[in-house]
């Protein structure tokens, strides 16, 4: 039975390769086409395309950055982040189409699952890109004034003049921003009075081109401010990158939801309400649980140690003595006539084809077994194959383990905020 809906599944997948995206198709109901940024739908793609290897080591530097960003925000202690001499656009990977303003505007906002807020560039942006919303045209527009209640849920606010603005860092970047407020539609349903950070100034280069929608669950996140909309209830479906014609979906609000899907329950940090943890338990190569210290694991809201899942990072980070304990497992199962080489942060890649080991992530209440389209990246020329997840930098006092998007592509995630949990269900991404 299983084998069969896997044949049916890789069916599908083969048949479904080559075909050309639809740009243009209009999002319906609560559902938003979700694109790779490397998707011919989307204007991110690098102008010159990188070669295989260039990708493969700029989206880990990436993640690096990110993974350092993301402990630096349950540390509560920023990190500087690594320069490396080298541009890193440490952009989020996924984008969807929203429509700001009356008459609509379109922006291709980046998703982020560990941030709250949503900014969008403006008109008259220092350091923006050249796609901004001229909220001079919207009808809806509104400035918030640091009288406004949302004033006091951004960071650092300050007031000029009765103007509630407010900076940030993202990554390796800062911004700064005005609060605001517009209409701002998903699909079909308008949001009005949806508030918002407009951009007035950037640094750096980890600031989505056009805008960031937050889908984390703190205060002035999409989630809070669409209580009765959506019932702080979403899913995605996220397409591989060896699918790149693929859009994969996001699913707003409780209506359409998988009903047969497997459940974990969802943990909440204090310190960062706003991230999605989950009680990962152990970790099984093959058949064997690997030997991994509980503390690797443990969920603690005091250091911010734990395990969460992540839309914006590539390749899962484990920390350190969770990571050798895999990769040393994944290793003794591949037997191949072949040594262990190394690409970049990735260190158990091989020469040869191989056959891998299934990897389960065994959360509380549900095992996760990956097959190998989630686990292997494969270079274009098929020349070399590496296991695609890494150790948590080691430069930092590293205690997150982060469950990235290249493990959850072609499952869709739910995450169901009002009844504390998060399903996982395995569907092809189209
Ligand atoms: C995507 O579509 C383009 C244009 O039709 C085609 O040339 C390309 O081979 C397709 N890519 C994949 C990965 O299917
Ligand atoms: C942002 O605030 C500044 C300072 O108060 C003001 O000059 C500018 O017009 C505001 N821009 C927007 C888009 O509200
Ligand atoms: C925010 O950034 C602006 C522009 O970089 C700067 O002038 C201002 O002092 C900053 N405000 C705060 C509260 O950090
Ligand atoms: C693996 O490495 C060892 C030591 O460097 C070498 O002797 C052996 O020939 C290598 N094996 C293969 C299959 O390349
Ligand atoms: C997960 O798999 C283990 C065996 O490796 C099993 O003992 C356990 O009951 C499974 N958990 C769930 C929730 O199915």
């Amino acid at each position: 039975m299983k084998t069969h809906l896997f044949s049916l599944v890789f069916l599908l997948f083969s048949l479904a390769q080559g075909l050309h995206p639809k740009c243009d198709t209009q999002d319906h109901s609560s559902n938003l086409q979700v694109f790779h940024i490397y998707s011919p739908c989307s204007p991110f793609k690098p102008s010159k395309p990188l070669s295989w290897e260039e990708d493969v080591l700029q989206t880990l530097a990436k993640d690096q950055a990110r993974v350092q960003y993301l402990s630096s925000l349950v540390a509560k202690k920023s990190v500087v982040p690594i320069a490396s001499g080298r541009q890193i656009v440490q952009s989020p990977t996924y984008i969807v189409r929203a429509k700001i303003g009356t008459p609509p505007q379109t922006l291709l906002m980046a998703m982020d699952t560990s941030n709250d807020a949503a900014w969008i560039p403006c008109t008259g942006c220092l350091g923006c890109s050249s796609t901004v919303f001229d909220y001079a045209k919207s009808t809806s527009f509104m400035p918030l004034g640091c009288q406004a209640a949302q004033c006091k849920q951004v960071p650092n606010p300050t007031c000029d003049g009765s103007a509630c603005l407010f900076n940030m860092t993202y990554g390796g970047s800062t911004i700064a921003a005005n609060l605001s407020s517009d209409t701002i539609t998903l699909a079909t349903d308008p949001v009005p009075a949806y508030t918002f950070g407009c951009l007035q100034k950037t640094t750096g280069n980890s600031v989505p081109p056009q805008g960031l929608l937050g889908l984390g669950r703190g205060p002035l996140s999409l989630l809070s401010q669409t209580q009765n909309l959506y019932q702080s209830t979403f899913s995605y479906c996220l397409p591989s990158f060896r699918s790149l014609n693929f859009s994969g979906s996001l699913r707003l609000g409780p209506v359409g939801q998988p009903l047969r899907i497997k459940y974990t329950p969802l943990l909440k940090n204090p310190r960062r309400p706003s991230l999605y943890f989950v009680n990962l338990m152990a970790i099984r190569v093959g058949r064997k649980i690997v030997d991994i210290p509980p503390s690797a694991l443990a969920f603690n809201p005091t250091t911010g140690a734990g395990t969460i899942i992540d839309s914006g990072t590539v390749f899962t980070r484990l920390v350190a003595p969770a990571y050798t304990a895999v990769r040393d497992e994944f290793r003794r199962r591949v037997k191949v006539a072949a040594n262990v080489t190394s690409l970049g942060g990735f260190d158990t890649c091989y020469n040869v084809p191989i056959v891998a080991p299934t990897i389960t992530f065994m959360f509380a209440g549900m095992n996760v077994t990956l097959p190998q389209d989630n686990l292997l990246i494969h270079s274009t020329a098929g020349s070399i194959t590496c296991l695609a997840m890494a150790s948590a930098p080691d430069n930092v006092n590293s205690v997150l383990n982060v469950i990235a998007n290249m493990q959850q592509q072609n499952h869709r995630i739910l995450f169901d905020v009002p009844n504390s949990r998060l399903g996982v269900a395995r569907e092809l991404c189209t």
